[in-house]
This record gives C-alpha cells, structure tokens and sequence, in this order.
C-alpha cells in the first residue's frame, strides 16, 4: 500500500495506490475557485489552504481505500518542482508520518509523477517511450527510458502550454484555469477562422549539443509567447458586441495552433528517435483537441492528466526510499 501526497500547485491531494498500480482511492481537492478571482495562483493563499486541507484529504484518502496508516507500507510525496510554501506543506506531513509511523518514503519529482500517471492500471505503459509533458508549468518532449528515468529532448523556451491556454483564456474573458474553457468554448468555433502563428524554434536559440544535433537546424524545442501576442492584438481589434460573436472561433484557431505546435514537434520527436510509441501526460493531455490529432499516442484517463497524487504514488512504487526522511528539503525549479 503506498500512500502519494501532492501539494506542489493549487491541487490538495493524496492517493492510495497498490504495488501493482491499481488505484484504491484518488482523492483531490482543488482550490481553484479560490484563486480564480486573482487569474492565477496565489502561492501564499495555496500554502495556507493546503494546510486547511491536506489532514482532511489524507484521511478521506485512506478512508475510500478502506485502510488505515498501519497498513500504509510506503509513503511518496512530491518534492519539486513547483511552489516552494505549498510543496513543504505535503512534503512536512509526509515526514511527519513517516517519523511518527516508522514508514519509508520516497520523494518524488512532480514531472516523473505525470510520466507516471502512464503505469497505473488498467492499461499501464511501459517505457521506453516519447512523451509529450505538458502542464501549466512544463512543455518537455522526453526520452522516457526506463521507470525511473528519461532524457529532455525539447522544452518550452517561454510559456508553457498550460500557461498560453490559460494567459489566452484571460485574454478571451474566460475564467481560470483557462484550459479547459477554451476546450469547452472550442467545440463551437471555426479552428480555421483565424490564423494565429506558432514559431518554430532554431536550435542555436538552445544551450545543449543533444538539441543542436536536430535536423535542418531546427531544434525540438517550443515557444508559445508570439502565439499569445498575435491573440492579444485579434482581441484588441474587435468592440466588445464582435469579441462576443467570435470568442469561440478565436478559442478555437487559438487552441489549434497550439495543439498544432505540440503535435508537430512530438510527432517530429518521434520519427529522429526511431520511437515507434508516443504517450502524452501533464494537465494539457486533458485536452479533447490534442487527443483527437493523437489517436495512436498512450493518454491517462482525464483525472489523471491534471495534477494527482495517484501518479505520485505510482512513481513512488520505483523510487528508493530517503535514508533520512527528515532531511529532506523541497525544491522549486527541476
Ligand atoms: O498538470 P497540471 O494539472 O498542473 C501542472 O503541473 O501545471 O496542468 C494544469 C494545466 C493548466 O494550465 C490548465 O489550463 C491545463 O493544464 N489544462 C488544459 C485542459 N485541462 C487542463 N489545457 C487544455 N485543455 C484542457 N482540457
Ligand atoms: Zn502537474
């Protein structure tokens, strides 16, 4: 029985996750209404409703798994990177737990979690694979090679992916988070109706002789901050009656191009490593666009894409457990 325990961003969560990765209880509790007023997360205001909410969160965890902490055989908790207040929030009660109930514990890295989500049941994927990570903070394209380790073929040189759809949804009048609005909204409009452009990225941009190494001198790497500009100005241009009529069709053409920009490079990705299996992860997997222009590529079901510490009890499965649980501190950059 491994007990996972998430606090890295605005998701309160824990999990109770089986040796074999079947999923007993997945439990998550989102502030994002509270932060929703502000446009984004407000680190202070998360660190302190984590601590409100993770007692509470871990008990129901263990409750809907039907087991208590003596049962509990192993703990893993996310370490970084992401804010630095909310992550020592989990990262203090998993120590507690481990010190006051003698159980081990493995830290875990937020982004080997999301790879992670892949090796739950029912249908776990097995390395090697491409994945495509891409959340609110991350955009990697990576070499998953084993379990426990991959290498970063490309990442954003700017915003995330996360980070243009929800910048886009604030631009668009839609709330916050903004990914899966402009999702929703996307449905109803004209992907076509506005061209908006995605920058491809010359590798001498990048630091890094495994990136250099790509072909026509193009690097695998990202960039989505011109993206958000050219919707800036489309928003700029129209009355408030016109943004009204075209929000979908904006949501729509904008999404597309993002969504273009991701598949293209992964598929890219794909074909110079000779990697015959690609798998998507992190919150913009959720994404019903990105799905569809990816039929063949291994996903997570939806509530797993998004932060959870089901996917960090899994890693936690392959991780070694801390020689000395107390030591150990959070950090907040990879
Ligand atoms: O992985 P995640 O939950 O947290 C981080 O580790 O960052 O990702 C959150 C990001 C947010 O930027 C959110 O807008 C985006 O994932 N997201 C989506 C969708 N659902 C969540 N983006 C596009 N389409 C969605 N359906
Ligand atoms: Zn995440």
């Amino acid at each position: 029985m491994i007990l996972g325990i998430e606090t890295s961003c605005d998701e309160t969560a824990a999990a109770v996750v089986t040796a074999d990765g079947d999923i007993l209880s997945n439990v998550v509790a989102s502030q994002s209404e509270l932060h929703a007023r502000f446009g984004g997360v407000v680190p202070e205001i998360a660190s302190r409703r984590h601590l409100e909410l993770v007692s509470p969160v871990v008990r129901e965890a263990l409750e809907r798994a039907d087991i208590t902490l003596d049962e509990v055989d192993r703990l893993g908790v996310t370490r970084g990177p992401g804010l630095i207040g909310a992550l020592l929030v989990g990262l203090a009660v998993a120590k507690g737990l481990s010190w006051g109930r003698g159980i081990p514990l493995v830290p875990v890295d937020h982004l080997q979690g999301h790879v992670a989500s892949l090796y739950l049941q029912p249908d776990p994927v097995d390395p090697p694979f491409l994945c495509l990570l891409a959340s609110g903070g991350h955009t990697l394209l990576l070499d998953v090679e084993d379990h426990t380790r991959f290498r970063v073929l490309g990442t954003t040189l700017d915003d995330a992916a996360g980070e243009a759809f929800d910048k886009g949804a604030r631009l668009l009048g839609l709330g916050y988070p903004g990914g899966a609005e402009i999702d929703r909204l996307a449905r109803t409009g004209d992907p076509e109706m506005y061209t908006f452009p995605v920058a491809r990225v010359r590798s001498a941009a990048t630091p890094g002789k495994a990136r250099r190494r790509a072909s026509k001198g193009m690097s695998l790497d990202f960039s989505f901050s011109g993206l958000k500009t050219a919707l800036l100005y489309a928003v700029r241009d129209l009355d408030p009656a016109e943004l009204e009529e075209r929000r979908a069709d904006l949501a729509a053409s904008y999404q597309h191009a993002i969504v273009r920009a991701l598949v293209g490079r992964t598929l890219e990705a794909a074909e110079r490593q000779g990697s015959d299996r690609v798998a998507i992860v992190g919150g913009v997997a959720a994404n019903s666009e990105l799905r569809a222009a990816l039929p063949d590529a291994a996903a997570a079901p939806l509530e797993l894409c998004t932060d959870n510490a089901a996917m960090i009890a899994s890693a936690a499965r392959f991780g070694s457990p801390a020689a000395d649980p107390l030591r150990l501190d959070a950090y907040a950059v990879a």
